[in-house]
């Protein structure tokens, strides 16, 4: 077999065989197959799309690239979700101890946050002392002792997704639904994870803008996973405006916990709960309804607040910090962000506001850059609500003080206020089953 012949039939839109896709992938992840003709692989995939069964041989070849995850002592009880990421997403957070104390079992790895989103291994290294580092037998020990863990991506999972996706990044071909459906669903098999439930958000925070696109990256990503053997369903949510009121680590952490505490509802609390819901109705194959009053249950009766503290200590953080979460070390500064006139805000920029707080310290413009577990942005007001002039909107918190102009600056960029009523966003506006 010869990598150019494989190019050439793609070139012409003819479908590629699974041997060929493996063919490619092997090679690509040994270095036989060098970078230029990977790039004109991806390239031609831009152009002339993939059928459902390449897209599969495709995902399957990259999740087999490395190492995978065996989770099937748990049998049917293994659920993973996915966030295509967005600004204010703590979601990861809440849903994992809710539906692991009604008895799924999570072995959950996640990402660090890059540009204007955040990862959620980031936020739970704001906990003192938490492991986001754990060998695989702790990581499945303490899955089966407490339901639970929730580690950083170790080291040789889908190799051929690490070159694949640097190499797209600068090839201009990351936005192609096949590759980006077999980047991160390979992921996700490769996890191990029966049971999968996809978060595509859509907005000005989202990596898909359209709710079209989302559409077709959500059905594409469930026919897929499907069809390598997962149950798989989509949840498509609005990220046009940051999720809950905190944006930053710690201060997410501590949206987080006050959800559990059955403190705050509102849009994070109905996000939250719809994942989970649908979680816990794929593993125990139980309707919508029922899962939901589980989950709700869940939070009402503290179960899930005390699942959360049973996996933080668990994994070594500092528990008294979720008991009293002025107990998280504060930033130095905090400066109130005013509204520049009166009215009613019409529009928050997510991307924006991510931004903004990234400035702030809380994020990572590139890869190897420290964070700031404080810094962030706790919002006072959100899309729909009236301001008068000189209104907090917002506090921004940082360790440098130098950064707050620049940080009010872009926040205030986010924003629109105007007159009129502001029409309600659907906050889920479908789910692919
Ligand atoms: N996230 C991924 O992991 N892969 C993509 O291709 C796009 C977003």
């Amino acid at each position: 077999m010869r990598m150019y012949d494989i190019l050439q039939k793609k070139r012409y839109g003819e479908e590629l065989t699974r041997e060929e896709i493996e063919f490619f992938i092997k090679g690509y992840t040994e270095g036989s197959i060098p970078d230029y003709q990977a790039a004109a692989f991806c390239m031609a995939v831009c152009f002339a799309g993939m059928t459902d069964r390449e897209t599969a041989a495709l995902t399957d070849a990259m999740a087999r690239s490395g190492d995978t995850v065996d989770l099937s002592r748990f049998g049917n009880l293994s659920v993973d979700k996915h966030s295509t990421g967005g600004v204010g997403d703590k979601t990861s957070l809440i849903l994992c101890p809710i539906v692991s104390s009604l008895g799924c079992k999570v072995a959950k790895m996640s990402g660090r946050g890059l540009g204007h989103t955040g990862g959620t291994v980031d936020k739970l290294e704001s906990i003192p002392g938490y492991r986001t580092s754990l060998s695989e037998e702790e990581f499945l020990d303490q899955v089966e002792r407490t339901g639970l863990a929730l580690i950083g991506q170790t080291g040789n999972l889908t190799p051929a997704d690490k070159k694949l996706y640097a190499l797209r990044d600068v090839t201009a071909t990351i936005d192609s639904i096949p590759l980006i459906t077999s980047s991160i669903m390979s992921k996700k098999l490769a996890a191990g994870s029966k049971n999968i439930v996809l978060d595509v958000k859509t907005g000005s925070g989202a990596f898909m803008k359209t709710p079209e696109d989302a559409e077709k990256l959500a059905e594409n990503m469930v026919r897929i996973g499907k069809s390598c053997g997962r149950n798989v369903s989509a949840l498509l949510t609005d990220m046009d405006r940051p999720l809950g009121f905190a944006v930053g680590n710690s201060l997410e952490v501590i949206e987080a916990v006050n959800v559990l505490k059955g403190l705050e509802k509102g849009d994070l609390y109905e996000v939250s709960v719809s994942l989970a819901t649908e979680m816990v109705s794929l593993v125990k194959s139980i309707t919508p309804e029922s899962a939901r009053r589980e989950v709700e249950n869940a939070i009402e009766t503290g179960k899930a607040f005390a699942k959360m503290k049973e996996w933080i200590g668990a994994q070594g953080g500092d528990t008294s910090v979720l008991d009293d979460t002025d107990l998280f070390p504060k930033a130095a500064f905090a400066y109130e962000v005013r509204a520049p006139k009166g009215g009613r805000i019409r529009k928050m920029n997510a991307e924006d506001i991510g931004k903004a707080a990234a400035i702030l310290g809380a994020g990572r413009i590139s890869k190897e850059d420290p964070i700031d577990h404080a810094a962030g942005i706790v919002l006072a007001k959100k899309t729909g609500d009236s301001v008068k002039k000189s209104d907090v909107i917002a506090t921004l918190f940082t360790n440098d003080e130098a950064s707050v102009a620049q940080a009010e600056e872009r926040f205030l960029s986010a924003l629109e206020i105007g007159r009129g009523n502001v029409p309600e966003e659907k906050l889920i506006l479908k789910i692919i089953r």
